[in-house]
């Protein structure tokens, strides 16, 4: 399977610091947060990736990250995303290197302690349709959230005010090649993106959408408070992650 690192958009919640690089080459602790969702990605044993990104510092990711080669990529490739329209609108960018087979997609900002190589090896069977990963949160107004009629998903509600649980969909997804044709019906949403979230109900719609609940911790760092909780969880030390050179090691464990 190959995998799909969104990384696009203006990061316009971190402002000042995004006026100035992308969001996804800020510090998370002692690497760029970029890394993380590398990381993820090649823990589960998936080393063929495309990056889209987007804005003034694209260029700064060829500088970090050269061809992948170093931090154990076997294969990377790029994509330019036009403006800020959405997750959805950035996935597009990836159906030529899908080549008509099953993806694994995350947020650029998105951190776990765990390995998502069950998943992968579950959706990698799963016939067709998509998976989502799902994580308890006590602030689930910030994210898309299910809504469960005993174990099963009915409704994604993105960003809800009165949220129907406390489970947030992760921003680790899986698709089929069918993702592609379902974005391109997708309307903008009220914030004049195309939603994720969008995608992930009409999948459920079919009866194509599975789920798992991670294990671990899970953050996005979007946010100057998520942000520094990632940091603060890297930092505590509870998975390995890579190092300059691609070798795993665990960072020195700081005390807060
Ligand atoms: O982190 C999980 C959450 O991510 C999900 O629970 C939500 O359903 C999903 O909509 C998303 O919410 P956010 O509001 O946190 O998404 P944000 O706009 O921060 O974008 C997250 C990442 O997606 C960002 O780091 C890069 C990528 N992205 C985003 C946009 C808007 C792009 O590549 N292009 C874009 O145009």
């Amino acid at each position: 399977m190959k995998g799909v690192i969104l990384a696009g958009g203006l990061g316009k919640r971190l402002r000042p610091l995004t006026l100035v690089t992308n969001k996804h080459l800020l510090p998370v602790y002692d690497r760029p947060m970029i890394y993380y969702p590398i990381e993820c990605l090649l823990n589960a044993g998936i080393d063929e990736i495309l990056i889209v990104t987007g804005g003034e510092h694209a260029g700064d990711f060829l500088k970090l990250l050269k061809n992948g080669k170093d931090l154990g990529v076997r294969h990377l490739e790029y994509a330019y995303q036009e403006g800020e329209g959405g997750i959805a609108d950035a996935l597009k960018l990836a159906e030529e290197f899908a080549d008509g087979g099953k993806v694994c997609v995350i947020l650029g900002d998105n951190l776990i302690e765990g390995n998502i190589r069950k998943a992968v090896g579950d959706f990698f069977t799963q016939k067709a349709g998509a998976k989502v990963l799902l994580k308890e949160v006590e602030d689930p107004e910030r994210f898309g959230v299910v809504r469960m009629e005993g174990n099963r998903v009915v409704e994604i509600v993105e960003k809800p005010a009165d949220p129907p649980s406390n489970l947030a969909v992760t921003g680790i997804y899986f698709y089929d090649q069918d993702v592609f044709g379902i974005c391109q019906t997708l309307k903008p949403s009220g914030r004049g993106e195309l939603e994720i979230t969008d995608v992930n109900n009409a999948y459920l719609q079919r009866g194509d959408l599975t789920y798992e609940v991670l294990e671990g911790w899970w953050t996005d760092a979007g946010t100057f408070e998520s942000l520094h909780r990632a940091s603060c969880w890297v930092a505590e030390g509870g998975a390995n992650h890579l190092d300059m050179m691609g070798r795993a090691s665990r960072p020195a464990t700081v005390k807060y």
